[in-house]
């Protein structure tokens, strides 16, 4: 994992089989099928760093041969929250490593004129004063989605919030890092730009069209 410009809250997760698993994922010949299987391989690998602070507990238990006492991951369930509907890719992958993590959903839509957010669905866990929580969206571009989830997720107090996505690009970094400095980002690459449609270059094109196949 590697952090650009020196900031400690942007992630860079750089390792061999993300990257490689990425690049097969930007090919514009990759299948519905193939996008969708890599994209919830890099998510498993993603949820591995980004759940490697989760506190822990020890238990004492019983092998076969003596009692030992033994860690378990502390504290109420993590919760996952989706942006809809590119998110539930992510999702997806994630809860394959982490099961029993609750999940929120945002349904956020993109005004194709303004590209600002506007939310039509917002369905939390209880219980968020007690829990950690992971934003997941595949594409940071504008940001303007992000900042308005997790504007969203604050009001219901978790003890704290990280952001996951595949690709982002410096505009979205730099609007995400300036609306919620607290918020850590965890990403597989920053692009070079974006275009005057929102769209992520070189990036992959639309991420909900392509997990879902309805390009
Ligand atoms: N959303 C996408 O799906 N792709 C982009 O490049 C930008 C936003």
């Amino acid at each position: 994992m590697n952090s650009p410009n020196n900031d400690p809250q942007v992630h860079v997760i750089n390792h061999p089989l993300v990257q490689h698993k990425l690049t097969l994922m930007r090919k514009k010949e990759a299948s519905t099928n193939s996008f969708r299987t890599l994209l919830n391989e890099i998510s498993m690998l993603m949820a591995y760093e980004v759940t490697r602070d989760m506190p822990m507990q020890e238990v004492e238990i019983e092998t076969p041969l003596e009692t030992m006492s033994a860690k378990v991951i502390d504290g109420k369930k993590l919760v996952l929250v989706s942006i809809l509907r590119a998110g539930t890719g992510i999702l997806d992958g994630m809860l394959s490593v982490v099961p029993g993590a609750r999940v929120g959903h945002i349904g956020l839509y993109r005004d194709p004129k303004t590209l600002q957010a506007v939310e039509y669905y917002f369905k939390m866990p209880k219980d968020m004063q007690e829990r950690d929580v992971v934003v997941v969206d595949p594409m940071l571009a504008t940001g303007n989605s992000a900042v308005a989830a997790i504007e969203r997720v604050k009001a219901t107090h978790p003890k704290s919030i990280k952001f996951v996505c595949l690709l982002t690009c410096p505009e979205g970094v730099a609007t995400l890092r300036k609306a919620h400095p607290d918020v850590p980002i965890y990403t597989a690459a920053i692009d070079r730009q974006l275009n005057s449609h929102g769209y992520i270059l070189p990036g992959l094109g639309d991420a909900g069209d392509r997990i879902f196949g309805t390009q």
